[in-house]
């Protein structure tokens, strides 16, 4: 990686993806901060930041997005949405609404950057999965497959880059109260409710609510993403908080 490096990193205005932002700028890289409406004032003003806007839902929006952000060392694909509901009241649509975000946008995004990773023969792609894909839990059929199927497409992503220098990393964080991914996927819960679910639901969301067990911070997930971009010799898989390590190490 050059003395100045690039990141672009999606899913910048909020949570995860706005730390991870904050610190490759402290670390004095240049970053492609991406959202999908770019809102100024969420990070301080740098000649070393630029907002771009990207929807990884719309084939257009990445190529203009990648073709505006000119080279870049590290792809962060962190934009995701969040699904907490019965398979029953789950239609399909919503089905394809989490996969479009959280795996065909990452699959996507990594496609339209691997052109020039390759013909550099540098370059890492991480991607943002979750440690809820470690473990079975009830209502997140549809986001831990959503995340799974990230899971293994990277890791056999990674075996077809090694040839040419390029990596690709996992972190997978754990449950994290403080962003705004519970609000994001409010609209889409409550139209998956389903009343012969309804005191399960309630009973598991309590269990999501409690605060007493260990969660998983935004600096978590941005140390945990440093490492996966700057130390080439980092696992594939990365938990990010107290509760992913403890679930990785079971
Ligand atoms: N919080 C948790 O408990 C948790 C745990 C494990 C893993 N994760 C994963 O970590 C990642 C970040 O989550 P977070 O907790 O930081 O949640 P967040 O605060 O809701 O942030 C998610 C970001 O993704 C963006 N996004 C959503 N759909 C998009 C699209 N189609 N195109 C581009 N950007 C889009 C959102 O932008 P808009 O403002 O445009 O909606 C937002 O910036 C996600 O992949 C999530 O699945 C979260």
């Amino acid at each position: 990686m050059s003395a100045i490096s690039t990141v672009l990193i999606t899913g910048c205005s909020s949570g995860f993806g706005l730390e991870t932002a904050q610190l490759f700028l402290d670390k004095g890289w240049h970053v492609v901060a991406t959202m999908r409406t770019p809102r100024e004032g969420l990070l301080p003003r740098s000649d070393r930041l630029r907002l771009l806007a990207l929807d990884v839902t719309d084939a257009d929006s990445i190529q203009r997005c990648v073709t505006e952000a000119g080279p870049i060392d590290a792809l962060v694909n962190n934009a995701g949405v969040g699904l907490l509901a019965p398979v029953e009241g789950t239609g399909l649509s919503t089905v394809r609404e989490i996969f479009e975000t959280n795996t065909f946008g990452t699959m996507a995004m990594t496609r339209a950057v691997l052109p020039q990773f390759r013909q550099r023969r540098a370059g890492v792609v991480v991607n943002v999965t979750s440690s809820v894909t470690l473990k079975p839990l009830p209502l997140l059929a549809v986001y831990t497959s959503s995340k799974a199927a990230v899971n293994a497409f990277t890791e056999c992503l990674a075996l077809e880059l090694e040839p040419f220098q390029v990596r690709a990393r996992l972190v997978l964080p754990g449950r994290a109260p403080s962003t705004n991914f519970g609000d994001n996927a409010r609209p889409h819960m409550e139209a998956s409710a389903h009343q012969a679910y309804a005191d399960f639901t309630q009973s598991v969301f309590a269990a999501v609510r409690n605060t007493a067990t260990p969660v998983t911070y935004a600096q978590d997930v941005s140390q945990a993403v440093w490492r996966a971009v700057t130390d080439p010799h980092a696992p594939m898989r990365i938990a990010a908080g107290a509760d992913a390590a403890a679930l990785m190490q079971n």
